[in-house]
């Protein structure tokens, strides 16, 4: 009988250990490091976050801010993603040295490039500081001032916490309010491009294979952290030098095999797992078709320009790349909702939550939270969509508008502020937009604007719109904004800018593309954005009051906090899935498939001919697996945007891969994870060091690393033990 008991919890310990989750690195002793051994792993929670010891989170910093980069070497090497370096690939390049194209390596240190607003910042510690963050927190009543008086407590706290002058602090909440943990972190601002495959490796099967298993993307590129003398931060300087890390992460040579502990640590940006089966309902049925829509659109018109024309593709392509992503993501993520049911789901969870409130005594205080989910969430739901569409085609799809409502954000800078910041900011402009301008191209943003403004008129709730603008006046708009505006041109800007402050506030008004964008968005600001946020407002009130109760009633032991781009570790085994009904995907792919999804020219799945004559040689260098190159592989860890670039580490702390992106069925795991189909996917550590030395023969780089055999080691000391 006891037998059976344990029996039963073991395997219900085993299904758990699978089941996702984004942990905080100092908080792992306990349940976390129980799972992680029972997964196989061999190093202590300390290995991985310790204050007083160099341990992996000093390897591990955050890329830019939107994602996570590992250093390899002691001399500053940094691995992130081809995909996060894109725009700085895409920065060096021109049609004549087209680093996107061809690649680029960096054969000596003076060779390496510098970047204008690239920055990786380090996590020193993480203090729990919740207590300070709440006082006096409960004696307001009202939400608003409840907000208020946290800002206040975090603002105060982030100057007097103890640091170095060349650390920050910043204090970030968790669990949606009930937790507050603050970072001493460093950021260094020299950060230099290294080397970087072609994207013909970098980023083969590109937008097609993109959210996609079976894969085979050499996603990576390689940068440099430069510091001071003293190796503190500093800004570029070419009397910087190579960055010596506390920590920097050795290499595995020995690969994976099917069932080994894997874990990813990074930065992931944002999941919203407790999410009540409403607000579910309404990203499937009514937020996501909307942004879908958009995007979709979009992406055809910059599509059809990009194939016929090189320079067109050049200046799009890293906006293309952006577009499409999230746009390809919604899709994958509506239809893994449907089919795994997660609206039934969330609602079976609800209806056990609602009997244990019941049951714990707690109605008064947790009675009717998902009763006000629905009223809120059922009310918001107009605004929402507005905001979507506004978002979506006016600050982000559309670059005409999106560059012009800087201009209205400078007159409201002016009515704000006053003359000095306008001043300023329009100095800020002049200068600034220049970037903008060199990847702009106005034949394909008119097509852009005359596809989605419809959307615009037509879908969006009609009773926000502003008055003046109808279905019948679109074609004279587009006309005027499009042929009569100066904000289409840098010169005209240029000129639009120049005079005193008087003038240019008359010149701008008297711009079409100005008078629309500030009519667009006064309607939005009027008639949308206060009433969602006010109703917002309420909703993460209630997020903040669900989530106590969850963490209170205990009906989930593994509560993880929803992903906040802090530093989280996520831990699985490497395994494949079953997608659909007789289909089984295995773990790891190899440059064999490279080969079979080889189209020659073809601008996804064309291959250089040095990757071809490589494979057909066989001279894989000591990076094969029984003769075959592997590339990719999967794992079941938990990891969402902003993980990109994550190391994967083995069961010592080595580097086995580089995290880039999920599965198609499992791109759903930021509302809803299904441990049966949510896989991760990494390039294969060999992959990567395999491009370095026998395709690009940049052995200066390789012989910084640490290249190490932990498998092999094993053995060899099991063998001696038998002696
Ligand atoms: N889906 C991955 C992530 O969200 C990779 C994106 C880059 N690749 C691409 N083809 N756009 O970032
Ligand atoms: N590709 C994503 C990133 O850039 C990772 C993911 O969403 O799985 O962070």
């Amino acid at each position: 009988m006891k037998f059976l008991k344990l029996f039963a919890l073991f395997i219900a310990f085993q299904i758990h250990a699978q089941q996702g989750g984004m942990w905080i690195p100092s908080l792992l002793d306990g349940m976390n490091a129980g799972e992680m051994h029972k997964l196989g792993m061999k190093m202590s929670v300390k290995d991985i976050y310790d204050v007083n010891n160099s341990s992996l989170k000093d390897a591990v910093p955050h890329f830019n801010g939107g994602c996570t980069s590992e250093v390899i070497s002691p001399k500053g090497l940094l691995l992130t993603n081809h995909h996060c370096g894109y725009g700085q690939i895409q920065s060096h390049s021109t049609t004549e040295k087209d680093y996107l194209t061809n690649g680029f390596w960096a054969y000596k240190l003076e060779d390496e490039l510098p970047n204008k607003d690239l920055e990786v910042t380090f996590i020193v510690k993480i203090v729990d500081v919740t207590p300070d963050i709440l006082t006096g927190v409960n004696a307001i009543a009202d939400e608003a001032g409840k907000q208020a008086k946290i800002q206040q407590n975090i603002s105060a706290l982030s100057k007097s916490y103890p640091k170095e002058n060349f650390q920050e602090n910043r204090i970030r909440t968790f669990y949606k309010g009930n937790q507050y943990l603050l970072f001493v972190s460093e950021t260094y601002q020299d950060v230099r491009l290294v080397g970087t495959p072609p994207s013909s490796i970098g980023k083969f099967g590109s937008d097609t294979d993109n959210w996609v298993w079976p894969r085979h993307t050499g996603d990576f590129s390689i940068f440099r952290i430069y510091a001071d003398k003293n190796n503190r931060p500093a800004k570029y300087s070419k009397d910087n030098v190579p960055y010596t890390p506390k920590h920097f992460l050795p290499i595995s040579l020995d690969g994976v095999a099917e069932d080994d502990f894997t874990m990813v640590f990074g930065y992931p940006g944002r999941t919203s797992e407790y999410l009540p089966a409403v607000a579910i309902e309404q990203i499937v049925t009514e937020l996501n078709p909307a942004k879908i829509e958009v995007r979709d659109r979009t992406l055809k018109v910059t599509d059809s320009y990009m194939r016929k024309d090189n320079a067109i593709k050049i200046q799009y392509a890293a906006k293309y790349a952006s577009t499409a992503n999230y746009w390809k993501k919604w899709i994958g993520e509506s239809q893994g909702l449907k089919k795994s049911n997660a609206v039934a789901v969330k609602r079976e969870q609800e209806k056990q939550f609602q009997e244990a409130v019941k049951k714990a005594g707690k109605e008064s205080e947790y009675g009717t939270l998902l009763a006000d989910f629905e009223t809120n969430y059922k009310a918001i739901a107009p605004y929402a969509v507005a905001r979507e569409y506004f978002n979506e085609i006016f600050l982000r799809n559309v670059e005409l508008l999106k560059n012009t409502y800087k201009f209205v954000q400078l007159e409201q800078i002016l009515k704000t502020k006053g003359e000095q910041a306008f001043t300023d900011r329009k100095n800020n402009l002049a200068t600034g937009l220049g970037d903008f301008y060199k990847d702009y191209n106005n034949t394909v943003d008119e097509k852009i604007f005359e596809q989605v403004i419809e959307l615009y008129v037509n879908q969006s709730p009609k009773q926000f719109l502003p008055k003046s603008i109808t279905a019948a006046n679109l074609t004279q708009l587009q006309n005027e904004l499009y042929h009569q505006s100066k904000l289409t041109t840098f010169e005209g800007v240029k000129q639009i800018l120049s005079g005193d402050t008087s003038t240019i506030i008359k010149n701008l008004n008297a711009d079409p593309a100005f008078q629309f964008v500030k009519e667009a968005s006064t309607a939005y600001f009027t008639n949308v954005e206060p009433k969602y946020s006010e109703l917002n407002l309420h909703i993460t009130a209630l997020q903040r009051t669900y989530i106590k109760a969850l963490l209170e009633l205990k009906t989930n032991p593994r509560m993880f906090p929803d992903a906040n781009s802090t530093l989280r570790v996520t831990y699985g085994k490497v395994t494949g899935y079953e997608p659909k009904d007789a289909v089984v995907y295995k773990p790891v792919t190899y440059l064999d498939g490279v080969l079979e999804k080889y189209i020659p020219g073809d601008y996804e799945f064309d291959v250089p001919a040095k990757l071809i004559d490589l494979y057909n040689k066989k001279d894989f260098g000591n990076y094969s697996e029984n003769g075959k190159m592997p590339v990719c592989f999967i794992a079941t860890n938990h990891t969402t945007g902003g993980n990109s670039g994550s190391p994967a580490i083995d069961a010592n702390g080595n580097l086995i891969g580089l995290n880039f992106d999920r599965v198609w069925e499992g791109t759903m795991s930021d509302i809803y994870y299904d441990p049966a189909i949510c896989r991760n996917i990494m390039v294969d550590a060999r992959y990567i060091l395999f491009i370095i030395d026998k395709y690009a023969n940049a052995q200066n780089l390789i012989s910084e690393l640490k290249l190490v055999h932990p498998k092999q080691s094993k053995t060899l000391k099991k063998k001696s033990l038998q002696k």
